[in-house]
């Protein structure tokens, strides 16, 4: 987890000198963040709290030359990486419906034939919807139902928002963005900064996206109104099933003043780039379940040559999702 050197040298300077410091503000833990999702949602213990409705699928990756030289992770060595890979709609129930103006997911957990892993979950927009854990909580916490009524209480999530603009910048993308009309017609975006170390030993901060082989197609308002609650698995089998379906994955390196540790803002589209593999979806699981439902693709364990930035988002991440991992298959 995140570490905060101020606020634990104050902590020890207190008890050192024997007077009492001002209370540190506390950082949220990965069980208040899986907590807070549940505040909304209620207790959850049978699917994810977050991309709760998904679709296993596998692939595999290969590196270009410029991934090998960008990254000494062995998922960049060049050689065919196999990939189990869960697409998902970003909703809090598995009956969410398909046309939702919410992220689509694609989550990846690269494995090589020597046993090297490397997950991660990406979305369909190239921002997230809170800078910071703690504001992460306190906008779930805001928009939790009110036991007298069951709903949100407008005057509380509106005194939110206004304290905490970015937490509305995710939602104005989705609302002039319509859900892709396919899987494999949206880009993914990583998000979150990483830290890439070269073959040369340099490390380089840079931000992912999937981008899909087949371009970006996105549905229409009347497809929005007409389209089942359910298509994307079964139009992803067929597609598969004519063809792979691919996506290549790019990284975008910042310039001087932007910022890499605030996800609710995306570096501007003109920054350096560089196409570092290809991902290939070879096959689609028949139903629902599979593989994919015990793994929640984000570890703390990164591999060498794919480091994690000081994002804060990114630090709290990987235990609330095995804290989320093991309420559903404890
Ligand atoms: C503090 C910030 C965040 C928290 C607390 C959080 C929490 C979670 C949790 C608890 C899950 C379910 C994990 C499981 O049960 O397996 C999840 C899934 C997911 N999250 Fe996050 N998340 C955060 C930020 C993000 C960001 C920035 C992204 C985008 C890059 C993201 C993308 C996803 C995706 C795609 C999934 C579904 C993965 C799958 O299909 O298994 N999340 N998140």
């Amino acid at each position: 987890m995140h570490i905060r050197p101020f606020a634990s040298a104050l902590a020890l300077g207190a008890t050192l000198l024997g007077f009492a410091a001002p209370p540190a503000r506390a950082e949220p833990s990965a069980e208040d963040l899986v907590n807070a999702f549940e505040a909304v949602l209620g207790p959850i213990r049978t699917h994810r709290p977050s991309h709760a409705k998904g679709t296993c699928a596998a692939g595999q990756f290969v590196a270009t030359a410029e991934g090998t030289r960008l990254s000494i992770a062995p998922t960049f060595s060049g050689q065919r990486v196999p990939a189990l890979i869960r697409f998902g709609v970003g909703v809090g129930n598995p009956q969410g419906s398909d046309t939702s103006r919410t992220t689509r997911g694609l989550a990846i957990r690269f494995e090589t034939p020597a046993g090297d892993v490397w997950e991660q979950a990406n979305i369909s927009v190239p921002i997230f919807g809170a800078p910071t854990p703690e504001v992460f909580v306190q906008n779930l916490m805001a928009r939790r139902p009110d036991p007298a009524t069951g709903q949100p209480n407008a005057e509380r999530v509106a005194a939110f928002v206004a304290a905490n603009p970015a937490v509305t910048f995710q939602g104005r993308w989705l609302a002039s963005n319509n859900p892709p009309a396919s899987w494999a017609t949206t880009p993914y975006w990583g998000v979150n900064t990483f830290r890439f170390r070269g073959q040369d030993g340099t490390v380089r901060p840079a931000r992912w996206v999937f981008e899909p082989r087949a371009g970006t197609l996105r549905l229409t308002e009347e497809q929005m109104r007409a389209l089942p609650g359910d298509f994307l698995a079964d139009e992803l089998r067929r597609r598969v099933a004519a063809g792979p379906v691919e996506f290549d994955m790019v990284l975008q390196f910042p310039a001087a003043g932007d910022d890499l540790n605030n996800p609710t803002v995306a570096w501007p589209e003109d920054r350096p780039r560089a196409v570092v593999g290809r991902l290939t979806v070879a096959e689609v699981a028949p139903g629902p379940g599979g593989p994919c439902d015990r793994i929640s693709f984000l570890t703390l364990e990164q591999p060498p040559g794919v480091e994690m930035s000081d994002d804060p988002i990114l630090q709290a991440r990987a235990g609330a999702y095995a804290v989320s991992l093991s309420r559903r298959t404890q």
